[in-house]
């Protein structure tokens, strides 16, 4: 069993990773850019962790070429250089978590990884997930399924059901601690594979990773609709702290 106290003490790092090219959002710039309730989706993605006491770092990673659009976005914000990202999410993920790991005395020992594609991250869950460390190798926000869900093969005839009371949709952010996440990254970097989450790679390397109750909005944007979606959530997201004050 791991030690929570020792746990509330990690040097922890946000690392969003915003080097897509948002294909399927179909948008005149990658979506992580669009700006939504007057701000760059990026931008809303980086303020809970900027906010956070146990947060002590926030690291971007960003596409190639786009470093004009990533200064724009964050604008006043303190944040280092961005990493340049790779081809997939998991190679900008592995750039991002080297690129911590040479930081020396001031490298993170645990690090929450997010999609800049999540703008609305409730506070809450990280605190939630840097507390899974003490229990676990890692810690993921999923939510309970609501449509049965089939694995099919490649001309689309079901192979299996699984269980429905079993599956869970993972979001971000997921959270690690840094060398154990970092190894299980650089032990897949060379495999044919792509992983498409990071707790993924950690399962992978025999890594006990938790989900707790994620959030409806920590959805993705990941099609042009929604956009839609995210503007409804912004303006309820600010009446809500509006009648909080
Ligand atoms: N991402 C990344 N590097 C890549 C691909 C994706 O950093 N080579 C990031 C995206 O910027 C996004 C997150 O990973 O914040 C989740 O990926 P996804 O929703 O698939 O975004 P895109 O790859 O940009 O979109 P699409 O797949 O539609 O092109
Ligand atoms: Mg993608």
């Amino acid at each position: 069993m791991r030690n929570t106290v020792a746990q509330e003490t990690l040097r922890t790092a946000a690392l969003v990773v915003a080097a897509g090219s948002g294909a399927r959002a179909g948008a005149h710039l990658p979506k992580q850019y669009v700006e939504v309730a007057g701000k760059p989706l990026l931008r809303h993605a980086l303020e809970p962790f900027m906010r956070h006491a146990r947060v002590d770092m926030v690291q971007v990673v960003v596409g190639s070429g786009q470093e004009e659009l990533f200064a724009q976005a964050t604008q006043g914000l303190e944040l280092p250089a961005p990493v340049i990202g790779g081809a997939t999410r998991q190679q900008s993920v592995l750039n991002g978590l080297r690129a911590l790991a040479t930081l020396g005395e001031r490298a993170p020992e645990a690090v929450l990884i997010h999609d800049a594609a999540r703008p609305f991250l409730p506070t809450a869950i990280i605190d939630a997930l840097l507390a899974t460390l003490g229990e676990a190798d890692g810690g993921l926000p999923a939510l309970e399924v609501v449509d049965t869900i089939k694995r099919v093969d490649e001309h689309g005839i079901i192979v299996e059901t699984p269980p429905r009371a079993s599956l869970r949709a993972a979001q971000t952010p997921q959270a690690f601690r840094m060398r154990e996440i970092l190894s299980a990254h650089e032990a897949v970097a060379g495999l044919q594979v792509e992983f498409s989450d990071d707790a993924q790679v950690a399962e992978h390397a025999g890594m006990k990773v938790k989900a707790i109750m994620g959030a409806a909005q920590l959805r993705k944007i990941t099609h042009a609709e929604d956009f839609r979606w995210a503007a409804e959530m912004a303006a309820k997201l600010a009446g809500d702290a509006d009648t909080d004050t």
